[in-house]
């Protein structure tokens, strides 16, 4: 097997993240949504790439519910295999990170230790992390997915909140909270607060800050 050594001339030729930048006129950003299942992290998570869309911003989403079907399908929920399901999506959002495209991550990531570890994958600069803050209670009220009623039966074991811990994120970038509030407000609260972080400016060829 090659070292790392061996493979940084490849490295070394790839084009930078920033020419994908200027190619897309965006700064590219990993904005990583964080709270209780059913919060309301798909939902901010699709409302906003819907807007970022709209106004001429290349995004992705990843999200639980799809990554846990496919790339990570061989995962539970176990303290481990949560650490496990962070780590590769972290990597996964740093490939388009480098590739200039703004990641929105919707993951229940529920310890400090896990969001630090995404934070320290993606690194301090690109990551954005948004606490979804909508209280239990009214997570379980919702009940989307019927999931917290199994986990009150104990059908489902190790269930955020219910049966297996949410941290407080300690580090969060910005907080917003669901309960009581149109999406489109949410969506906004979130939007406005990225937007001078991915505008891209240029004066005579020369970045902006
Ligand atoms: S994380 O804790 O590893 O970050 P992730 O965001 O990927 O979780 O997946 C959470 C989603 O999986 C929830 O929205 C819910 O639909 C589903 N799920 C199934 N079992 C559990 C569980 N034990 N704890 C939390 N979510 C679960």
């Amino acid at each position: 097997m090659q070292n790392s050594k061996e493979l940084y001339p490849f490295f070394e030729r790839i084009l930078p993240q920033s020419e994908k930048e200027k190619l897309l006129n965006q700064r590219s950003k990993v904005i990583w949504l964080t709270g209780l299942s059913g919060s309301g992290k798909t939902t901010t998570a699709l409302g906003l790439e819907k807007k970022l869309h709209q106004n001429g911003y290349l995004c992705k989403i990843l999200d639980g519910d799809n990554i846990r079907t496919g790339i990570n399908n061989n995962l539970s929920f176990t303290k481990e295999d949560r650490i496990e399901n962070i780590r590769r999506i972290a990597e996964v959002s740093l490939l388009f990170l480098r590739c200039g495209v703004i990641t929105i991550n919707a993951f229940v990531s529920p310890t400090n230790e896990i969001r630090g570890i995404a934070r320290k994958i993606i690194g301090n600069d690109n990551f954005i992390e948004v606490f979804v803050d909508t209280p239990l209670e009214i997570c379980e009220k919702r009940d989307v997915k019927g999931l917290y009623k199994k986990a009150r039966e104990g059908i489902i074991k190790n269930f955020t909140g219910i049966s297996a811990p949410f941290e407080i994120p300690e580090n969060t970038d910005l907080i917003i909270k669901t309960a009581n509030k149109q999406i489109d407000e949410t969506i906004s609260e979130v939007y406005n607060f990225i937007l001078p972080k991915i505008e891209y400016y240029t004066l005579n060829g020369t970045i902006i800050q």
